[in-house]
């Protein structure tokens, strides 16, 4: 099995679930589609980033380490080509670890955004309205916010999507971190073509 091609597999695919988990937090910060008036109608758990620098930022680097890996034959690390192979499946782990870090942050802070529930507006103000996703399994009390519309669809859509997002690259970062720690004690990736 070659360990540095499963690792480019895993970067081109990281990378349109980056892209979406960004769009979905740009667009957790205009609720319910519309440009926020005072940034009072946001909920707080969308400046957490989890979604722009979690499943993101943080989830640029792993892809293009991994997607690095197989033009390079796993062999660009330190120049050396003894060590080559399994030092660039060592390096693959640190970085599956950082995706790992930026998923779970991400995963989790949707996690609490959806049992949280959105902010809304009631009687003029805005608060939260729901507590321990009461609201999840009874439509009826979406009906108390008043604004914006659509807003608890919007909340629920969107930080489900993050939610998800952020268990796939928690799933695939945890693949490579095990299947890099094995490159890293077998050796077994492909060097100058060998296929060993
Ligand atoms: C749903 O919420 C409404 C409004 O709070 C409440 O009147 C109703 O009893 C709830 N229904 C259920 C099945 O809990």
């Amino acid at each position: 099995m070659c360990s540095g091609s499963f690792a480019k597999c895993l970067g081109i695919t990281l990378i349109p679930l980056a892209i979406l988990s960004v769009l979905c937090n740009i667009l957790l910060l205009f609720p319910g589609g519309k440009p926020a008036k005072n940034n009072e109608d946001i909920t707080d758990e969308a400046w957490y980033f989890g979604g722009i620098l979690g499943s993101g930022v943080l989830m640029i680097f792993p892809a293009l380490v991994f997607l690095g890996m197989k033009t390079n034959d796993c062999c660009g690390c330190c120049g050396n080509e003894s060590c080559g192979r399994r030092c660039a499946m060592l390096f693959s782990v640190m970085f599956a670890g950082v995706g790992l870090i930026g998923a779970g942050y991400s995963f989790i802070v949707s996690a609490v955004a959806i049992n949280h529930g959105p902010k809304c507006l009631i009687n003029g103000t805005f608060t939260y309205p729901f507590s321990d996703g009461n609201y999840l399994s009874n439509q009826t009390m979406w009906e108390v916010c008043e604004a914006p519309e659509g807003i608890v669809s919007w909340h629920l859509g969107l930080f489900s999507t993050l939610l998800i997002m952020g268990l796939l690259q928690v799933v695939l970062c945890g693949f490579q971190v095990i299947n890099g720690l094995i490159g890293t004690i077998f050796g077994d990736c492909c060097c100058g073509g060998s296929g060993k």
